[in-house]
């Protein structure tokens, strides 16, 4: 079997920077025509200037054909009048909340949602969407809480704060965040990684410790991933396609003090195409990777196709990057997919 949807778009991903940037580009840019491009390098991007810098340094590694959209990473100390500017200039499309130690390169993050509320007001205003990191820090909050939790705490109350903010809850893992996410206006909406429609939590425990599973939100138990996949399939404009695609060197994730992060990019359209086949929802992939995400970013559809058969793909152990083995997900594993390629031409988005 053959599948055409519309050419997709990657509404989260880290890219990161220098020889590892030039390694995985490629494998984003193969697959989406667009990509939300994380903030947060060693040294966050928090300034216009900044981003403009780092979009060209994306542009040369992806090549042609792709085109990055530029994020801010909110610190307590972000000006709005910055915001203004990018939105204006054209460089920033969102910007990022990480609360403060949530993640990897996350301790200049917001230390309390309170400290911002002048950004929010200005993001309301201008219409630019706040992308969340939905997780409590407190050291009191068992980690597999921390996402339900940042609901109760944190995230109510913003949507009730600022109720025309345009917001999206990154990287959902727990059937909370769904319900959260289906109770709320059409301003509030979710991505789905496909690791976390793919793996409970088990995952990281199979037969011994898993590094290549771990990712942050880390995946909950089974029937928070079963929630999550009626979700992504239900055809509901409130969710698309975000793979939190994070690289680390096989050595930083096998380690003593392994990194938090799935590198799916490779396979990522072939990831969530197995979800929606085994799911009878193939029909709703296009929906899910080529329209929702442009649908609320209130960005054009892509023109062009990109297909997928149905045919057994193996994926490797592993992959070289900065000069580095990277484990991919699903190493080692067969898939029921393969990436057939695109096309870009208007013809070609005509038949879709
Ligand atoms: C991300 C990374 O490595 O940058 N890691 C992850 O597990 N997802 C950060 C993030 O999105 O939390
Ligand atoms: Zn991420």
């Amino acid at each position: 079997m053959r599948l055409t949807i519309r050419r997709p778009d990657d509404w989260h991903v880290h890219l990161r920077d220098g020889a590892m940037l030039a390694a995985v580009a490629p494998y984003t840019a193969r697959q989406f025509a667009r990509a939300i491009v994380m903030p947060n390098l060693p040294v966050p991007i928090t300034t216009v200037e900044q981003a403009i810098a780092y979009r060209a340094r994306i542009e040369a590694a992806a090549g042609a054909g792709f085109e990055p959209l530029m994020t801010c990473y909110l610190t307590d100390s972000t000006d709005p009048q910055e915001l203004v500017r990018g939105h204006a200039e054209g460089v920033f499309t969102a910007a990022k909340l990480y609360p403060a130690h949530a993640t990897t390169n996350s301790s200049h993050g917001v230390t309390n949602v309170a400290r911002i509320t002048a950004v929010l007001e200005t993001m309301q205003r201008i219409g630019l969407p706040l992308l969340v990191h939905g997780e409590v820090t407190s050291p009191d909050v068992d980690v597999f809480d921390r996402e339900a939790v940042f609901i109760d705490r944190v995230l109510m109350r913003l949507v009730a704060d600022f109720p025309n903010l345009k917001l999206v809850f990154e990287h959902i893992t727990t059937a909370d965040a769904v319900d959260f996410v289906d109770a709320a206006g059409s301003n509030v909406a979710a991505t789905i990684t496909p690791h976390h429609l793919a793996i409970n939590r088990n995952a990281m425990f199979e037969g011994g410790i898993r590094p290549h599973a771990y990712c942050l939100p880390v995946a909950k138990r089974e029937r928070h991933r079963l929630a999550l996949r009626k979700a992504a399939t239900s055809g509901s404009a409130k969710y698309f396609l975000g793979t939190d695609s994070a690289p680390h060197a096989r050595s930083a994730k096998e380690s003593a003090c392994g990194c938090a992060g799935v590198f799916n990019a490779p396979f990522a359209l072939e990831s969530y195409a197995t979800v929606f086949a085994e799911e009878g929802a193939l029909d709703r992939l296009q929906g899910f990777a080529s329209e929702h995400g442009p649908h609320f970013y209130g960005l054009p559809l892509n023109t062009g196709i990109v297909t997928l058969e149905q045919v057994a793909t193996a994926i490797p152990d592993t992959l070289q990057a900065a000069g580095e083995a990277i484990v991919p997900f699903l190493a080692g594993q067969t898939i029921g997919w393969r990436f057939g390629g695109s096309e870009v031409d208007d013809d070609a988005a005509g038949r879709v």
